[in-house]
């Protein structure tokens, strides 16, 4: 189903998946967390493989994507990466062998790929949100010293650039020869860029990036719905799109697969309104065959299973869907 649609060639009712979906919403990533620090869940491949399949088992969605984290990438840098309220990467970038490094990644998808029913997700850091993370400690500013170095020293971020494409690009391999059948490449913090920042200093890194797998590759951007023009001349298998914009409106720009698009904090709400809301963007996408069902954004820990239970549900219910008998795959 999701792989159908990432190709535009969907005859189902359409695929669900959530970011986040791998995280403390869980009780039982909770438990498992208890016990190990996050480092370790992300390093060790069984630990690893088991939190990736949870949503699968407890929720039913219709992909499950690697549970491991953008900023592991720093460990292909030759950097120092720990987790305190958020990643904290130190140190200073050199040479590594990536396949080596991130070597437990590997061991991970091997492990779980066989153990699944449904397509397997991989995914990195768009070259420009993997810098930010290296210059600074986020904070919900607006990227103060990625932006100075920008207009300090353009030179220098785009040799940095440079270096986190070439092993991402390695990553992105070992991930594809190790069982992903799809990838997804997260642009969280492009959104403060200007345009002509954007193009200069995220596009072409993560064509650099898409071009380099032969697996389809799902583009998230935080505020994808200014930079369509520029996101579709990527030429991505689909786009991921946030909630400020009805996706039924992006869908006639876009000629690719689209993925989205409602408000994560809609799981808040009562159930009834939660199965409403995702009735309605169902309704407004109609039989759209590169739709896949997600949030805009990753879901939150505090969370409750049974609202993300509701919104699975009500997409796997799709009450168009109810009369037909026979499904292609
Ligand atoms: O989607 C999934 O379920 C798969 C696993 C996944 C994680 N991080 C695990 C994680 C994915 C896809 C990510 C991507 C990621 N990580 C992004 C891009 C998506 C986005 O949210 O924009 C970013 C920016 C990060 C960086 C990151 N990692 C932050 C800011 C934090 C701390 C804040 C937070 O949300 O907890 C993390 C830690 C992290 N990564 C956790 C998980 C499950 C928290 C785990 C814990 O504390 O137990």
């Amino acid at each position: 189903m999701l792989l159908a649609a990432l190709k535009g060639k969907n005859q189902e009712r359409p695929p669900v998946w959530i970011m986040r979906q791998a995280g403390r919403y869980l009780p039982e990533y909770r438990a498992l967390r208890q016990k190990h620090s996050l480092r370790d869940l992300f390093l060790t491949p069984e630990l690893a493989a088991q939190v990736t399949k949870m949503p699968i088992d407890i929720l039913g969605v219709d992909a499950a994507i690697l549970f491991s984290d953008i900023t592991i990438i720093a460990l292909a840098l030759g950097l120092n990466l720990d987790f305190a309220e958020g990643p904290v990467i130190s140190g200073t970038i050199q040479p590594v062998d990536v396949r080596h490094a991130l070597k437990p990644v590997a061991e991970a998808i091997q492990i779980v790929k066989p153990q699944l029913n449904v397509p397997l997700l991989g995914f990195c850091g768009a070259p420009f949100t993997v810098a930010s993370y290296i210059l600074e400690r986020h904070n919900g500013q607006n990227l103060p010293a990625t932006k100075k170095m920008i207009y300090q020293d353009p030179k220098a971020f785009t040799k940095l650039l440079d270096q986190i494409t070439d092993a991402t690009i390695d990553y992105l391999r070992l991930q594809e020869e190790s069982g992903v059948d799809a990838i997804q490449i997260f642009d969280s913090w492009a959104h403060v860029l200007s345009k002509e920042h954007f193009d200069a200093f995220c596009a072409p890194y993560m064509k650099r990036l898409i071009e380099s797998v032969n697996v389809p590759v799902i583009l998230f951007m935080r505020g994808a719905c200014t930079r369509i023009e520029e996101l579709v001349s990527l030429n991505p298998a689909a786009i991921s799109f946030d909630w400020q914009t009805p996706l039924s409106e992006m869908r006639k720009r876009v000629p690719m697969a689209v993925q989205g698009n409602l408000d994560p904090d809609l799981l808040y709400a009562p159930l009834p309104v939660i199965r409403q809301k995702t009735e309605e963007l169902l309704a407004s996408m109609g039989n759209d065959p590169g739709f896949i069902v997600n949030l805009g954004h990753g879901m939150k820990p505090d969370m409750s299973v049974d609202a993300v239970r509701c919104f699975i549900d009500t997409v796997k219910g799709a009450a168009r869907f109810k009369n037909e008998t026979s499904r292609i795959s």
